[in-house]
């Protein structure tokens, strides 16, 4: 017989090991519903013995009564900070300081480093007591913190006793665990957009959102946010013997807290900053913000001997990454014209310097998100630049806000050419409508030319905005009727260039037809949809002639893309633009990969149903085609044959009706060679 006491101590050793699986392994043994059922059973129990719950029972993570103020703690040991380094030459200097404080004898592979990620959070300093949680504490000004343990302990990650797993190591008298609490990234964002649903504050970024939730005087806020965990180092320790960084770090891990997986330890300095390096290449890929990392000397014999200048350590160096926020005025905001007319709003800059690059832009992505954020012409801004994504503006500073500031407003005309904006469907977007506006023409042109599309060499943006400026360019057809005596009249165009530009001009005629398709800009169609549409109606006049339900027979091609086309081709303009292309001589073909076929098929309409014995839908289709013949999606009296495979479906039943006859594969192969 188990008593009560003994079954709330299993129970909890179970759910505290579980929870340990699965927010610090990230590797659990059950499902949530069956830890939901563990936790529900201790709940039961705990409710009917109220007198029997302990501090350290998963039950508490929930949060506790609002404190009034946070009681100050005085560190037994300072909690130091780090010197920066910005570059592999800071690296070396301060590799070179610490050998001459050295002795001269170190054994050449005695001098080990630790090399961690310089996580992105807040430090925090745990306190346990024969396994228990008593404590935790921020770093305050390093001497004296906060108490903010109701807070911590709501954080999953961060045991309320330890050790965790059974087979660890037996707990310290005392331990002192330092670590960084920090929010991950996804669920920042996650929260961040709710904020946006609700219309309610945003945070700048994952940091400030783990500063301001760990400093909630009420902890059953804390607890409804995704904090986490990592330890990196012990503070003081009694009952366990522990001579290196390393040793520290393994024993943290034995005991169940949160360590990085991506340490290294090395003997060799440049394998440290090359790990270092390939960090910061895969930043962007973290699941967590680092803002560097930092180098630690391994040996704590060695860390004594170095000691500590100021109030940061000789033996540990942070090699802080390039900064990606930084903080500047909004001079203005204006809206872009793209290629489809949609304005995308952006903000002018007081020109700001992000991690090396001198940001002038950003963007605002669109009216909705800039009304939502509510960001002003005036205002003091954090901008963000991660990778190579374009810098955007993440939220105002609203206790800098001018008194006079306006909300900014979607322009009721286009930026450029003056024409009233419309919002098409219930798009967010808003679009300039206006076919003749010279801004989407030059993005038609810039996308026309570009590498992707007509690939013609040496036709920059700059080009483009002359030529459509002067009326050389009044559509995208006119690049190929452009004059040599035009050109040399423009500012900068000498002969040589002229002579290069046209010769480039000219040989983009050449170019495959599905590249021109992609040229064209059409919404949906890039060069993917475009391989697939041209593969299917390799034909300039076949494919305009195509009806959405033929298009969308296509796989891949879905009714938007369909749509899309079919629409773009029924207009007038765009007919009597493909008839000027047509005129210049630009391909409006497919090149045929094989022999040409004879047009056997020519005149006759086809569908195809069920699965054939050798070809796929596409290869039939395609063979079809090849030999003159059409494929549309669907039966109907102007069917001439029904190709059938295997478990047909309806068409079969469709075609009987309408008394069209059908052919196998094979049989379709004898009719195309009659
Ligand atoms: S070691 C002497 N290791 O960086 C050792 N700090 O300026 C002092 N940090 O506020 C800390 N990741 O919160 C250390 N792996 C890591 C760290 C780390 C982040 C933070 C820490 C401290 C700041 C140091």
């Amino acid at each position: 017989m188990t008593t009560i006491d003994q079954q709330l101590a299993e129970l909890r050793d179970q759910i505290n090991y579980h929870s340990y699986r699965y927010h610090t392994l990230d590797d659990p043994l059950i499902s949530d519903a069956e830890y939901d059922r563990l936790v529900q059973r201790l709940r039961q129990l705990e409710q009917e013995h109220p007198e029997l719950i302990t501090p350290d029972s998963p039950t508490r993570r929930v949060g506790a009564e609002p404190l009034d103020a946070f009681e100050k703690v005085t560190h037994p040991i300072p909690m130091t900070s780090l010197g920066n380094a910005f570059d592999d030459d800071d690296m070396r200097a301060w590799l070179a300081r610490i050998e001459r404080l050295l002795p001269d004898n170190l054994p050449e592979n005695e001098l080990a480093f630790v090399v961690e990620p310089k996580i992105d959070g807040l430090a925090m300093a745990l306190t346990y007591e024969n396994g228990l949680l008593v404590r935790g504490a921020t770093r305050g000004n390093g001497v004296e913190g906060e108490n903010v343990t109701a807070n911590v302990r709501t954080v999953n990650s961060i045991p309320l006793r330890i050790p965790t797993r059974s087979d660890g190591p037996p707990a310290p008298a005392r331990i002192e665990v330092r670590g960084e609490v920090y929010m991950p990234i996804a669920d920042f964002n996650r929260f961040n957009q709710q904020q946006l649903d609700k219309g309610e504050k945003i945070y700048a970024n994952p940091r400030n959102f783990a500063a301001g939730s760990l400093r909630q005087l009420d902890s059953r806020i804390t607890a409804q946010r995704p904090l986490a965990f990592f330890a990196y180092a012990i503070g003081y320790v009694e009952g366990a013997e522990i001579g290196s960084q390393q040793q520290a770090l393994d024993y943290l891990k034995a005991l169940g807290f949160p360590v990085n997986p991506d340490i290294l330890h090395t003997t060799s300095f440049a394998a440290a900053i090359d790990f270092i390096h390939k960090w910061m290449e895969r930043r962007d890929s973290l699941p967590y913000d680092a803002d560097g990392a930092v180098v630690k000397i391994d040996s704590f014999a060695l860390q004594r001997e170095l000691g500590v200048v100021g109030n940061a350590p000789r033996w540990a160096i942070a090699y802080k990454f390039p900064a990606r926020e930084a903080t500047t005025k909004v001079l203005a905001i204006k809206g872009n014209v793209g290629r489809t007319g949609q304005i995308t709003p952006y903000a002018e800059l007081e020109p700001v310097n992000i991690g090396g690059v001198i940001v002038r832009n950003a963007t605002l992505h669109n009216y909705d998100d800039l009304a939502k954020k509510d960001i002003r012409e005036g205002d003091t801004v954090i901008i963000k630049r991660a990778g190579d994504v374009i810098p955007q503006v993440v939220k105002p500073i609203l206790d800098l806000r001018p008194a006079d500031s306006q909300p900014a407003q979607p322009p009721a005309v286009c930026p450029v050419c003056g024409q009233p904006t419309t919002r098409l469907g219930d798009d967010v977007a808003l679009f300039c409508i206006n076919a003749a506006c010279p801004a989407q023409l030059v993005r038609q042109v810039e996308y026309f030319v570009s590498r992707g599309a007509m690939d013609i060499e040496g036709f920059g943006i700059k080009i483009g905005e002359q030529l459509v400026a002067e009326g050389f360019i009044k559509d995208i057809a006119d690049i190929y009727f452009l004059q040599r005596d035009d050109l040399l009249k423009l500012e900068g165009f000498a002969e040589k260039k002229v002579d290069n530009l046209l010769s480039a001009i000219e040989a983009s005629k050449q170019q495959p037809f599905d590249r021109f398709l992609t040229a064209l800009g059409i919404r949906y169609v890039g060069n993917v949809v475009a391989g697939l549409v041209v593969s299917h109606f390799p034909a300039i006049d076949q494919l305009s002639r195509a009806t959405q339900e033929e298009l969308q027979a296509i796989e891949g091609v879905g009714p938007r893309i369909a749509e899309s086309l079919v629409a773009w081709f029924s207009g007038p303009a765009n007919r009597s633009l493909i008839d000027k292309f047509r005129q210049a001589g630009v391909t409006l073909q497919a090149r045929r990969t094989g022999p040409e076929q004879p047009q056997t098929l020519a005149g006759l309409t086809f569908v195809i149903t069920g699965t054939l014995p050798t070809w796929s839908r596409d290869q039939a289709q395609a063979f079809i085609e090849q030999h003159g013949g059409k494929v549309t999606g669907s039966v109907s009296k102007k069917t001439n044959y029904l190709v059938l495979g295997e478990n047909p479906g309806s068409k079969l039943t469709k075609a009987q009706s309408l008394g069209i006859p059908t052919l196998g594969e094979q049989e379709l192969q004898n009719l195309a060679q009659a």
